[in-house]
């Protein structure tokens, strides 16, 4: 065995040797033998040739590979595997922009291992230290037109998270967990492929993290199974990129730095959001917008669905319910009370030759076509739907006009992009051979959807020979077909999956030029690796139950891994009607979320959070806090979109060697600092929250707990939601206000909760909010238990001051689990003025 002796930073791991039952037991397929090794400058290339006689398994056996490793940085390693000819589809740069110049470096050390196995052909190892953190040796590698696999061994009882979208325990099951990723149009599908593909996934082997990521835009499986992880994958090639931790924080911060950091957002979108499917009418909207303020329940955004359109045609407005002219006008009022909109635009554009958006798009020759040239119809909410197709050279002009005249309508304070997996609710193009003008009688009546043609099951495009796990008849249904063909020529099949990241970057563009300088607020359902750079998400359709609140917690933590970190669930669930106890517990989770909003289906039972004074009250209570917090949020995310560090974390991240977390997904904690342990079971008043090795401050009372590194019963009545200050951390904090900027604007009370060694620091990032590249001041703060010190860089001229510090932990208290029931060890300093724009040391006795 060959070992290339680089000291690189490290990854991942998982292997694999599951098998479908239709799959041979013994592994039919050959793998590939490595030709001699020419050195690269930073790593090697060599050939990779078929060992053995073609197994055509669920396609074509290519005969000739070639092998490029890549060291990257000494925390990032690349294996690619591609065929010799090029002609396996590969994601375009100017699509996915990856970063192959990284100069991040440090954490772990890894080397890679590789030979001719005997019988399985080349396999690679990627070492940390003597460990395989990613080991492929004796597990044939198959590659073929339409199949690929590679496969690598896991650790018994492995933990992977990541790999989706897909709600499911944070911690993926390794002994049975198919990860589907093809983007869906699939509402609530617990463990199944949803929205986005992210095919990237971090393990805690013995409190360390690393991570690996397949670069591929097909249809695949991933495969958690009997210690291994395989993929199978529908075509492409293999692109792996291995990252190194020892933190989890290091590999997602590799990881973004390869994919694309997570989007400045602008403070404002930290505030609480309304929205609902099916306000009647623009009356309706105000009549809601004027209940928030009765009810004292702050509400930055109005969220306005579908429903403001003229029979639910991209930017037009119904005359009727939603005539332009009072929408303007509500937008106004909005503004005068510093809250904003947010309205929804979706990709179909109605198929109709007096639609100006469908007739420019036809001129543009924007749109994706059949194999005979003629346009694609499926059918979405207006009907029968043309597809703007972001491959087209002209789709950017095409789509930046139609935003531009929209714009020019509304000048909206964000964007909502939906339905952009391309949903469909037809199998193929089931428009074409219907004249243009054929526009169904609004509401249209879209079921049942219309299956144009049998499933065609020799042609291997529309229903490959390896079936992926993706639980529709074919896995053209409810989107674009998979033969429906892109300007390049390049057919969905191959790049299904990047049609709603292509949207968001696209739209992004467009809202970049429109206001240069200003950080928009995009929101997009449809994600793929590197869209946090361009849009933010929520999870889509939920249910309004209780497990669907338990797991818009683990899906929340998933995007934080995929690099989107401005995420969150519809509050109180979108699908069904909510309970008001349901409701009530979901806005105590839902406030914490970083993004945080209500919203509901159509038919369902209206639930803005006025409707039942209990969840008003805990809604009043639980925003409360958040809005205390909102500077801790932000700085949260200005750290982000530098390093990609989630805002909001599962406890693994924070306490990656303790086992007791490996699971947990009850609870979550905003940045280091703060500790959520929500109810989230039907009728409970406690909730057993685990509480690690740390001493920790209750946020109300400041009461302290000793963790002890078990769960503890934590009273939790209705309206109460549990925060706790974790020891060691300055939390920089203002008082409530009802918008996100008179919040900003207040002074600050610094809470400076003192761990056992008497020590606390914490960060506060300052800018202007609004704007790219502004200013900015980045200040630390420091306690030893006698001095609170502030110190950094101080660009932003901020002239708030800390006007009160509250130091938690002063005594000697840690031997004890529970003490100060009377707060002796709490010290407040009032009536200061210590400034933001320069150092200060204040003792605090
Ligand atoms: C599907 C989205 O997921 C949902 O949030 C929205 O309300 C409906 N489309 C209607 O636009």
């Amino acid at each position: 065995m060959k070992v290339l002796a680089i000291s690189l930073m490290a990854v991942s791991s998982v292997w694999a040797s599951y098998y479908q039952d239709t799959y041979p037991a013994v592994h039919p397929c050959p793998g590939y033998n490595m030709g001699s090794v020419s050195d690269l400058p930073n790593g090697f290339t060599a050939a990779l040739t078929l060992a053995g006689k073609p197994c055509n398994i669920y396609g074509n056996d290519i005969n000739d590979l070639v092998l490029t490793v890549t060291v990257e940085t000494n925390n990032k390693v690349n294996v690619l595997i591609e065929d010799k000819d090029k002609k396996q589809y590969q994601i375009p740069q100017e699509i996915v922009t990856v970063n192959k110049n990284s100069k991040l470096n440090s954490f772990d050390s890894l080397k890679i291992t590789y030979a001719n196995h005997p019988t399985a052909g080349f396999g690679f190892k990627i070492m940390r230290g003597d460990e395989a953190i990613f080991d492929t040796m004796g597990k044939p590698i198959v590659f073929e037109d339409q199949y690929l696999e590679l496969t690598s061994v896991l650790p018994k009882n492995a933990n992977i998270y990541g790999m989706g979208e897909s709600p499911d325990d944070l911690r993926r099951d390794p002994d049975d967990t198919i990860k589907t990723l093809w983007a869906r149009d699939a509402a609530n599908p617990f463990k199944e492929n949803t929205y986005g593909a992210h095919s990237v996934y971090m393990e805690n082997r013995a409190g360390k993290f690393h991570g690996a990521y397949l670069h591929n835009s097909h249809g695949m499986d991933i495969v958690l199974r009997n210690q291994t992880i395989q993929y199978r994958v529908l075509g492409g090639v293999l692109d792996m990129h291995f990252f190194g931790g020892p933190s989890a924080y290091d590999v997602i911060n590799s990881y973004t730095d390869f994919v694309g950091r997570p989007l400045p957002i602008p403070a404002a979108v930290l505030g609480f959001q309304n929205c609902r499917y099916g306000y009647k009418s623009i009356d309706e909207v105000d009549q809601v917008i004027a209940n928030y303020s009765a009810a004292g329940i702050p509400l930055e955004y109005m969220w306005i669905d579908i429903d403001y359109m003229d029979r639910t045609r991209d930017f037009t407005f119904d005359p009727v319910n939603f005539p332009i002219e009072k929408v303007q006008n509500t937008l106004k009022n909005l503004h005068a009370k510093k809250q904003k909109m947010v309205m929804m635009v979706d990709p179909a554009i109605q198929r109709n030759s007096t639609y100006g958006p469908y007739v420019r798009g036809v001129e543009m020759d924007a749109f994706v076509k059949n194999a005979d040239g003629s346009i694609y119809v499926g059918q979405v909410w207006p009907g029968y739907t043309a597809f703007p197709d972001w491959f087209a050279p002209n789709a950017e002009a095409y789509w930046h006009n139609e935003m531009d005249l929209f714009y020019k309508q509304i000048d909206l304070d964000g964007l909502w992009i939906d339905m952009n997996e391309a949903a469909s609710f037809c199998t193929g193009s089931c428009g074409t051979g219907i004249s243009d003008d054929v526009v169904p009688k609004f509401p249209w009546t879209i079921d049942p959807p219309p299956k144009h043609r049998p499933i065609s099951t020799n042609n291997t495009f529309l229903v490959p020979k390896y079936a992926i796990h993706n639980p529709q008849d074919e896995i053209s249904d409810k989107g674009l077909e998979t033969i429906a063909v892109h300007a390049n020529g390049v057919i969905d099949y191959h790049v299904h999956n990047l049609y709603g990241h292509m949207m968001a970057r696209n739209t992004r563009k467009f809202l970049d030029n429109l206001r240069p300088n200003v950080r928009p607020f995009l929101l997009g359902r449809s994600t793929f690796a590197g869209s946090g750079s361009y849009v933010s998400h929520w999870n889509g359709d939920n249910n309004s139950d209780w497990k669907n609140l338990h797991v818009s917690i683990s899906s929340m933590l998933d995007f934080g891994i995929f690099g989107i970190p401005f995420v969150g669930s519809d509050i109180c669930g979108f699908f069904s009607n909510t309970t008001e106890q349901l409701c009530t517990r979901w806005i105590e989770v839902g406030a914490f979320y970083p993004f945080s909003r209500v919203h509901n289906a159509k038919d369902s039972s209206p639930q803005e959070l006025y409707r039942w004074e209990n969840v008003a009250e805990s809604a009043r209570r639980a925003l409360k806090v958040r809005y205390a917090l909102l500077s801790y949020y932000y700085t949260l995310h200005s750290f982000s979109s530098v390093n990609g560090a989630p805002v909001a974390r599962p406890l693994i991240f924070e306490f990656p060697a303790d086992t007791n977390v490996l699971d947990n997904y009850h609870q979550f904690m905003i940045g280091e600092a703060i500790l959520i342990s929500p109810v989230i079971y039907e009728n409970a008043t406690t909730v057993d929250a685990y509480i690690p090795e740390e001493v920790w401050y209750d946020w109300y009372d400041h009461s302290s707990i000793v963790g002890e590194g078990k769960n503890v019963t934590l009273n939790a009545p209705l309206h109460h939601v549990n925060v706790h200050i974790k020891g060691g951390n300055v939390v920089p904090t203002q008082e409530p206000k009802m918008s996100v900027e008179d919040t900003l604007a207040g002074n600050y009370t610094l809470i400076v909760a003192l761990d056992c060694e008497d020590k606390a620091k914490g960060t506060l990032y300052l800018d202007d909010g609004v704007t790219y590249n502004t200013t900015h001041s980045i200040i630390n703060f420091t306690s030893d238990g006698k001095t609170l010190a502030a110190s950094g860089s101080y660009n932003y001229g901020d002239c708030n001051y800390v006007s009160k510090v509250i130091v938690l932990g002063l005594n000697d208290f840690c031997d004890n689990v529970y003490s100060d029931p009377d707060n002796s060890n709490k010290l407040v300093i009032d009536n200061l003025s210590l400034p933001l724009d320069g150092p200060w040391t204040i003792n605090l006795f």
